[in-house]
């Protein structure tokens, strides 16, 4: 049996053909750089810049951007030179299945739910902590502690104190799985989000950056600053989830505890991707899209690297791990930041905002993958069964909703992002080792847009990635095994007697019928 049978690129052109008639090419490159920031700058920045700095990386937080971003870049020209193989949109799972074949797609497909599902569920997290705050700022009122918390989650209310034995333990997060019910409501009703609304999210989200940057920077401590890495001997702190976190931990101080802040904020780059997923609309995909790409991810690095600085000279970085945790933002503007309140409470509701937009690409990318691979019969027919009335794939976006709740409702924020991480990162090492052998094994292939230096850039992206992915927890690892076992079982359960492309069954179209989503 031929585990890498391929996907004639033929009926993936025809397929494309199809939905060509709903596109239309109206995307320049700003459009592009407009989609891909409004899809970045979401809870990694907001929410994991402080978890990086305070868990292993301290104000060298900074650094482990430029480590992410440098690991992304890479991945980012391979990416760019798989979507130009095939002309049509699509996620790395559909270029995947042409050209390496049914295992590695599949593998691919799978792991993008760790991506897109999950980075769901971390972003609806942090959009609770936001929520919180802000009824606490304008209503003066909060969700007990119990109902907006993971069951592996304390406090001492009296204290404030997180992870205190004698404290309230969490049942649920409501909020988060409010913000999910929401969003998939308005997915399933096919709502189309205006160009206009994008726009304005994204110019909200730029603004609170360039804010704080601008307002911050005068409020800086140098010597919270000081030393700039963090020094094995930094005194233990316990967590919100009661475990003790030990500084002296080889990779949680120095310049290993930088990579592992790498694996962390990676997720605040997630999501440059999407632009690769507009290639259709582009007007010239081509020349465009890796300037979209590539210049999106410029604009992020820089505007991460200057708010990340100011962020930590704002408030101690083991304070991001106690009461500094949740809101991290907020937190650090009130604490160093006399007289800019009115700052704290933009920020709260831009963050509201724009952590919104990013759940709903997130959701949207996750049924668009499932909605395809149940196309090609790898997963059952639910997933792309649409609604009699508003032609979107209602069951799928239920099904999702119930999954995504299930981690949003029960499991801590920075547990299951970092999940995301790993699995995101191990996607990129497939792509970038996939783009290297694919020069080697077709070199016949049209590729409009090449991986300048390929054998350099390619293993170099691999390698990159790989590090960070060395950098993440043990039981992270452990996470991501589990995952890759169960999707191993499902495929040689189910999926290879299923597919269609075995067993020679052709079927359109390709995407869902509310590809104009994001316009
Ligand atoms: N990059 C997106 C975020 O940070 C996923 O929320």
């Amino acid at each position: 049996m031929n585990l890498f049978i391929k996907k004639p690129i033929a009926q993936l052109m025809a397929a494309s053909k199809e939905t060509e008639k709903t596109l239309k090419r109206t995307l320049g490159v700003s459009s592009l750089i407009a989609l891909g920031i409004g899809a970045i700058i979401g809870a990694g920045l907001f929410v994991r810049t402080a978890q990086a700095a305070g868990e292993s990386a301290g104000p060298a937080v900074t650094i482990s951007f430029i480590v992410a971003a440098a690991g992304c870049a890479l991945a980012g020209l391979c990416y760019a030179e798989f979507a130009s193989m095939i002309p049509i949109a699509g996620s790395a799972y559909t270029y995947s299945y042409a050209t390496m074949g049914e295992l590695i797609a599949w593998i691919i497909g799978w792991d993008l739910v760790l991506e897109y599902a999950l980075g769901a569920a971390t972003v609806a997290i942090g959009w609770s902590e936001y929520f919180n705050n802000f009824l606490d700022t304008f209503f003066h009122t909060h969700i007990p502690y119990a109902l907006s918390h993971s069951p592996f989650q304390t406090c001492d209310l009296k204290t404030g104190m997180y992870g205190a034995e004698y404290g309230v333990h969490g049942i649920m997060n409501l909020p988060s799985v409010f913000i999910l019910l929401l969003l998939t409501l308005l997915l399933i009703k096919g709502t189309a989000e205006s160009a206009v609304v994008n726009n304005v999210i994204v110019i909200v989200k730029l603004s609170i950056v360039l804010l704080i940057i601008g307002f911050g920077w005068q409020f800086i401590h140098s010597e919270y600053h000081n030393p700039y890495l963090i020094p094995a001997t930094q005194p233990d702190v316990k967590l919100s989830t009661g475990i003790i976190h030990k500084y002296s931990d080889l990779m949680n101080h120095g310049w290993l505890g930088v990579l592992r802040g790498a694996g962390v904020v990676f997720f605040a780059f997630i999501g440059f991707d999407a632009v690769s997923t507009a290639a259709q609309e582009a007007k010239n995909p081509q020349k465009d899209m890796p300037k979209g790409i590539l210049i999106s991810l410029v604009i992020c690095t820089a505007l991460y690297i200057l708010f990340s600085h100011v962020l930590t000279g704002l408030a101690p970085f083991s304070d991001f791990l106690k009461q500094g945790k949740e809101a991290s933002v907020t937190y650090a503007i009130n604490h160093s930041m006399p007289g800019y309140g009115w700052l704290a409470k933009f920020v709260t509701i831009a963050i509201l905002a724009g952590f919104s937009s990013v759940i709903l690409v997130m959701l949207l990318g996750q049924t668009r993958v499932f909605y395809t691979m149940s196309i090609d019969g790898l997963v059952p027919r639910a997933f792309s069964e649409l609604h009699p009335k508003f032609r979107t794939p209602y069951k799928s976006q239920m099904l999702f909703f119930v999954f995504v709740s299930l981690f949003a409702g029960f499991i801590p924020g920075d547990v299951v992002g970092d999940m995301v991480s790993i699995g995101t990162l191990f996607a990129f090492v497939l792509v970038s080792i996939g783009i290297f052998i694919l020069r080697r094994t077709d070199p016949s292939i049209v590729r409009p847009f090449k991986t300048p230096l390929y054998y350099i850039v390619c293993p170099l992206g691999a390698i990159v990635c790989f590090a960070m992915m060395v950098g993440e927890k043990e039981d992270n690892w452990i996470r991501l095994i589990v995952w890759l076992l169960i999707g191993f079982i499902i495929y040689f359960g189910y999926s290879i007697k299923k597919s269609h492309v075995r067993h020679g069954k052709v079927e359109l179209p390709i995407d869902p019928p509310n590809p104009e989503f994001i316009d």
